[in-house]
């Protein structure tokens, strides 16, 4: 699996320190709120979600939604799908949701405007990666880990056919691995 990766842009050390600072910013937010409703958004931010979450020193509840907008391959289709919805009710709740990375933008726009369309009291966003040069709609992360140059980034968390999610540190993709798709 290794031997697919061009290059490491950031290691499990990296990574780490990235984690814990964020924990600290989600800490200091949301001191003195009631408990935020914590979504992570499958499959992709799981393994952040966990690492983050456990370093808040704050009550939270987790849940997750499942959205697709990929369907395999390395390019956005435009047209984001829900296909699996949280469990709890998000009317009236501080909704911190927990992403991967945000590329174009519209997984994110999708989730914000439905949680807030359902009651949602306030919706924040945290995400591992963002990928500024990706953007085609307009939407913003609250808690950023880092910003990652326009490539397809694999690794912790993030997948390319469903493979690579269990590298521990994040990598860019040989492009011969995807070139013919
Ligand atoms: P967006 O809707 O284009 O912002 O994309 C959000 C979703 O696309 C993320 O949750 C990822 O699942 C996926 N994605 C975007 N860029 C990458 C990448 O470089 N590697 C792996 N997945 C990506």
């Amino acid at each position: 699996m290794n031997n697919d990766i061009l290059k490491t842009l950031y290691s499990k050390k990296d990574i780490e320190v990235a984690c814990k600072r964020l924990a600290n910013e989600i800490t200091e937010y949301y001191q003195g709120k009631e408990s935020p409703l914590v979504v992570g958004v499958l499959k992709g931010a799981v393994i952040f979600m966990t690492d983050v979450i456990r370093q808040v020193d704050a009550y939270v509840d987790m849940d997750f939604i499942d959205v697709s907008s990929y369907h395999g391959t390395t390019k956005s289709s435009g047209k984001v799908d829900l296909v699996t919805d949280i469990n709890s009710d998000p009317k009236g709740r501080d909704i911190l949701i927990m992403e991967d990375i945000v590329d174009t933008g519209r997984t994110l726009k999708f989730l914000i405007e439905n949680l807030t369309k359902r009651g949602a009291k306030s919706v924040k966003v945290c995400t591992l990666l963002d990928k500024p040069e990706g953007r085609v709609v307009d939407t913003h992360s609250d808690f950023t880990g880092f910003q990652v140059p326009n490539e397809f980034v694999v690794g912790y968390g993030l997948d390319y056919e469903e493979k690579y999610r269990n590298l521990p540190y994040i990598g860019v993709l040989k492009p011969e691995i995807y070139q013919n798709n």
